[in-house]
C-alpha cells in the first residue's frame, strides 16, 4: 500500500482509492469502495484486474519474466528439481540438504493411495478421457481425508500438501493404466519423483521400465515448468473454490476441472492433435493461413499466450529439453516430429505472428516431448495437473493463511426488468 490516491469522477462526483504497489509489477487501484458508492468494474476475463495479493509467482509478459518466489524459471529449470521447487513454492525459501532430504522423505511416504481407491475406477468405461477420471478421483480423496482438521494450522495444510503431490503420479498412472486394461503398479519410493512416475506408466508386474537419462531429466523440467503460473484460470479456480472453506482435495478436482480445457492445460493435447491432423509438412501453409484469416475461428495451438506477449520462458527451456529428448529416442527424424519443427520455422517467421507476437508456447514444446517419451496425448493434461498441484496448493494455503474474502464476483445485468408472472392460460 502507498500514500497514493486515484481519484474517479463520474456523475459529478469524486471519488477517491487507495493506490496498491507490489514489490514488482504494475501499481493496482483499490476499487473496492466503489460498491458503496453505486458502481461495480467491468472486467470480463479479469486481465486488468488483480483479485489477490500473492508473494509465489511473478510473472512480467511483456518482459518474459516468470519468477518464482524471486528464482527466475530458467535457472530452477537448469539446477535445480521438481522437488526443491515445490518445497520452494510451499515454504518460500530453497531448502538446506536437511529441509530437502526431510521434505523428500516425509512426501514419499504418501505416495500410496487408500486400497479402497482402487474401486473407484472400475466405476469409469476405460475409453474415458483420463483428465474425466482425474476429477473423479482427485475429488473422492476428500471423501478419505474428510476429518475436522483446522486449516488455519499451518502442519495440517502441509500434510495436505504432501499427500496431494505425492498421490497424483500415483493417480495418474493408475488412469493411464486402467486405460489400457494393466494392472495397476504400485509407487517404488527408492526412486526419484520422475523416475517413480515413469515405472508406474510403464513398468508392468512382469517387466521392468529402466528410462533413459533424458527422458526422467525431461520429465522433471516439465514439472519445474509448469509447477505454479500465479492467477491463471485454474489457479484462480482453486483460490474462488477454496474461498468458500471447501475441503482442499474438492478445491483440487476443481482446478483440474479448469485446466482441462483447450485455452488452459489442454493446450499441448490440443497441439499435438493439431500436428497430427495437418499430417503432412506439405499442409502447413494450408493451416497457418486459415489461423490468420479473420473469418476462421481456427488456431495454431501451442502458439500465442494470455499474458507473454513477446515470448513464453518457459518455451526457451521446454525446447531446449525437446531437442535433447527427441535426440535420446532417435524421433528427429519421424514425420510428426519433423512437421513440428517445421511449423515452428514458419510461423516464427511469418509476418502475422511476428507483429501479432504469437510465439510458441511451453505447450507446443511439452506436447511433442511427452510424445517422444511415450506418453499418449490424452495424457498430457493430466501430466501438467500432476505439476501444478504444488502450485494450486501454495496458493490455496496462503489464501487461508491470511485474512480472504468469499471470492463473489458481481455482473451487469442485461435481461428483463422487473414484471409480472402470468398463469399459463394467459401467455
Ligand atoms: N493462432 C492464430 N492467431 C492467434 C493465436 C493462435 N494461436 N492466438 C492469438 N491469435 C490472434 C487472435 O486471433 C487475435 O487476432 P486479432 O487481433 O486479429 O483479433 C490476436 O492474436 C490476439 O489474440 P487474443 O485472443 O486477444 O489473445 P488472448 O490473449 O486472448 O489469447 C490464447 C491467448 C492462449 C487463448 C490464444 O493465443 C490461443 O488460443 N492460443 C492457442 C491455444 C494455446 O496454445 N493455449 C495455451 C496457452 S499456454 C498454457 C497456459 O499457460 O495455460
Amino acid at each position: 500500500m502507498t500514500d497514493q490516491k486515484a481519484q474517479l469522477l463520474i456523475d459529478g462526483k469524486t471519488i477517491e482509492l487507495n493506490v496498491i504497489t507490489g514489490t514488482l509489477g504494475p501499481k493496482a487501484i483499490d476499487v473496492s469502495p466503489l460498491f458503496k458508492n453505486g458502481y461495480f468494474t467491468y472486467d470480463p476475463g479479469l486481465n486488468a484486474t488483480a483479485t489477490c495479493e500473492s508473494e509465489i509467482t511473478y510473472i512480467d509478459g511483456e518482459a518474459g519474466t516468470l519468477l518464482y518466489r524471486g528464482y527466475d524459471i530458467a535457472e530452477l529449470a537448469e539446477h535445480s528439481n521438481y522437488l526443491e521447487v515445490c518445497y520452494l513454492l510451499l515454504n518460500g525459501e530453497l531448502p538446506s540438504s536437511t529441509e530437502y532430504t526431510t521434505f523428500c522423505n516425509a512426501l514419499m511416504h504418501h505416495t500410496m493411495v487408500h486400497e479402497q481407491m482402487r474401486h473407484f475406477f472400475n466405476g469409469f468405461r476405460r475409453d474415458a478421457h483420463p483428465m474425466a477420471v482425474m476429477v473423479g478421483v482427485v475429488g473422492a480423496l476428500s471423501a478419505f481425508y474428510n476429518d475436522n482438521v483446522d486449516f488455519h494450522l499451518a502442519e495440517n495444510r502441509m500434510m495436505v500438501a504432501l499427500r496431494l503431490i505425492a498421490k497424483m503420479p500415483t493417480i495418474a498412472a493408475m488412469c493411464y493404466k486402467y486405460s489400457i486394461g494393466q494392472p495397476f503398479i504400485p509407487p517404488n519410493n527408492d526412486l526419484s519423483f520422475s523416475e517413480n512416475f515413469l515405472h508406474m506408466m510403464f513398468a508392468t508386474p512382469c517387466e521392468k521400465y529402466t528410462p533413459h537419462p533424458a527422458i526422467v531429466k525431461a520429465l522433471d523440467r516439465i514439472f519445474i515448468l509448469h509447477a505454479d503460473h500465479e492467477q491463471n484460470a485454474s489457479t484462480a479456480t482453486v483460490r474462488s473454490a477454496g474461498s468458500t472453506g471447501a475441503n482442499p482435495f474438492a478445491c483440487i478436482a476443481a482446478g483440474i476441472g479448469a485446466l482441462w480445457g483447450p485455452q488452459h492445460g489442454g493446450a499441448n493435447e490440443a497441439a499435438l492433435n493439431m500436428l497430427h491432423e495437418i499430417g503432412d509438412t506439405s499442409k502447413i501453409g494450408q493451416y497457418i493461413a486459415r489461423a490468420k484469416d479473420p473469418n476462421n475461428s481456427f488456431r495454431l495451438m501451442g502458439f500465442g499466450h494470455r499474458v507473454y506477449k513477446n515470448y513464453d520462458p518457459r518455451a526457451k527451456s521446454m525446447r531446449e529439453t525437446c531437442h535433447e529428448v527427441l535426440e535420446a529416442v532417435g524421433a528427429h527424424d519421424t514425420p510428426v516430429f519433423k512437421l513440428a519443427m517445421e511449423l515452428e520455422r514458419l510461423a516464427l517467421n511469418d509476418s502475422y505472428f511476428i507483429e501479432k507476437k504469437l510465439y510458441p508456447n511451453v505447450d507446443f514444446y511439452s506436447g511433442i516431448t511427452l510424445s517422444a517419451i511415450g506418453i499418449p496425448t490424452n495424457m498430457f493434461t493430466v501430466i501438467f495437473a500432476m505439476a501444478r498441484t504444488v502450485g494450486w496448493i501454495s496458493q490455496w494455503s496462503e489464501m487461508i493463511s491470511h485474512a480472504y474474502r468469499l471470492s463473489r464476483p458481481r455482473q451487469i445485468y442485461t435481461g428483463k426488468t422487473a414484471r409480472e408472472y402470468l398463469g399459463i392460460g394467459k401467455r
